[in-house]
């Protein structure tokens, strides 16, 4: 629409100080999340729009809202679009979490230029939040891994160079399923699809382990060498790829933060922190002043301070940058969200930094996602509930076998119905 566009234009050429040449709505300013127009402090509230599969991010086409309420799981929806915004809006919410899936975004490998179709379908959500105002978080999301390891995040070509002995070869140490599949020795399961992009959705292990327990993949020797790989000779092919979505999206207004990964499933602080310092820097190619999302292993808000930490990599966190963020999530640890939010605020304040509750679940009653959303706003933290729609298809196999215990379904697909993809809800709100 031109008249907001223009409107826009008019602030930013007649804005006060606080835009200091930067295009984004909201900026970190003095540690806290401020509107860039007014230099008001905000709270971001809203929810997690990730697709996990091709095409990766939802097209903004369409009339109606993605209609989630379909208990029995019978529809999917493909979209993002303007209907959607409204009534994310109407429910009180100013921002989503709009997953990019690194194997989505820079299919062709090491240092390559980011996917042409991808980029477009990202300038048009962006451009689309612009126009209703809504703000956008990045989320550089992964689960177990990456494809190689039946997840989603990692390009398959980043496996072949982390693990490059190990790709469909039985996953370490999961034991055989009930029926006798997928134990480490039935090499012949495991090597279907090797190497495949679509591994994670095709190989029939895969298929077998990433529904309800996919938990369990994240601990496998192949995930948590991929992790060690991408935190030391990896790091700087990382940091290449984050650079460019910072180059992709500086431009737009809507794009107030770049989440580095979402729930790293990996224990070694200092060498991760070290590789959100590089990614960090990256980023600063392109833009002065994008939020950077760091977060701790799985997203977990621990009371753990500096622990384990380089001097070099606290002095960055406090002193560093200023336009960083500590994203955390809510599954249950620590145990209650109170717990998580005070020790995630304590060390937002201990870094100078804001943060964010960028994933909690669980909808209705007052026992767990209206709880976890309540405490957040009573302590001023900003929250996005996991998720506003399953974005995938298949769900279930044709022929009502269990889960992945079917014959690789053909027909329609899109997004990735694995790793916790459940549970979509486009109205949650609470009292
Ligand atoms: C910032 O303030 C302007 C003016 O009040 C308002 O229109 C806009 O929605 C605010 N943006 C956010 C992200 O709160
Ligand atoms: C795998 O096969 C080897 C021999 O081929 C056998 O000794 C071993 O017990 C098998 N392991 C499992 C876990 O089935
Ligand atoms: C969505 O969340 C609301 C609570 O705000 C709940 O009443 C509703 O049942 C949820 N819908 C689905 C499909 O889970």
């Amino acid at each position: 629409m031109f008249l907001p566009r223009l409107s826009l234009t008019l602030l930013l050429l007649f804005a006060p100080l606080g835009k200091a040449g930067s295009p984004r709505n909201v900026i970190i300013k003095d540690g806290k999340w401020t509107n860039s127009t007014t230099g008001g402090v905000i709270r971001l509230d809203g929810a997690n729009v990730v697709m996990k599969g091709d095409p990766w991010i939802p097209a903004v086409e369409g009339s109606t809202v993605c209609d989630t309420t379909d208990v029995d799981q019978q529809t999917s929806c493909q979209t993002f679009n303007e209907f959607d915004i409204k009534n994310l809006k109407g429910l009180g919410y100013n921002m989503i979490r709009l997953g990019v899936v690194w194997a989505g975004a820079q299919p062709d490998g090491p240092f390559t230029e980011l996917s042409s179709t991808l980029l477009e379908r990202l300038d048009a959500v962006l451009d689309l939040a612009e126009e209703y105002d809504l703000q956008v978080l990045i989320d550089l999301h992964q689960d177990a891994v990456g494809t190689a390891v039946c997840g989603e995040g990692v390009p398959m070509w980043f496996s072949q160079l982390a693990i490059p002995n190990q790709i469909g070869k039985p996953l370490w140490p999961l034991p055989k399923l009930d029926d006798g599949t997928c134990g480490r020795n039935d090499t012949e399961t495991w090597a279907e699809y090797a190497g495949d992009n679509d591994y994670n959705i095709k190989n029939l292990c895969c298929r077998k382990l990433n529904g309800e327990n996919w938990g369990q993949l994240t601990s496998t020797s192949q995930a948590q060498e991929t992790m060690l790989y991408l935190f030391t000779k990896g790091r700087d092919v990382f940091a290449d790829f984050v650079g460019k979505i910072a180059q992709a999206v500086n431009d737009k207004p809507a794009a107030f933060g770049i989440e580095l990964m979402n729930e790293p499933p990996a224990i070694e602080r200092n060498l991760m922190y070290k590789t959100w310092q590089s990614a960090a820097k990256a980023v600063r190619v392109f833009s002065s002043d994008i939020a950077v999302g760091v977060a701790d292993t799985a997203n977990g808000a621990l009371p753990i301070g500096d622990l384990d930490l380089r001097e070099e990599t606290v002095e960055w966190l406090t002193d560093g940058d200023q336009y960083l963020f500590y994203a955390f999530h809510w599954y249950g640890t620590p145990k209650t969200p109170d717990q998580a939010i005070d020790n995630a605020v304590s060390l937002g304040e201990k870094w100078g930094m804001p943060v964010h509750l960028t994933e909690f679940g669980g909808y209705g009653g007052d026992s767990y996602g209206c709880a976890t959303q309540r405490a957040a706003k009573a302590a001023g933290v900003g929250s996005s509930y996991w998720h506003y729609s399953d974005y995938c298809w298949p769900k279930h196999c044709p022929d009502g076998s269990p889960d992945g215990y079917c014959p690789l379904p053909d027909g329609d697909r899109w997004g990735a119905c694995i790793t916790g993809w459940g549970s979509g809800n486009h109205s949650f709100a609470c009292p």
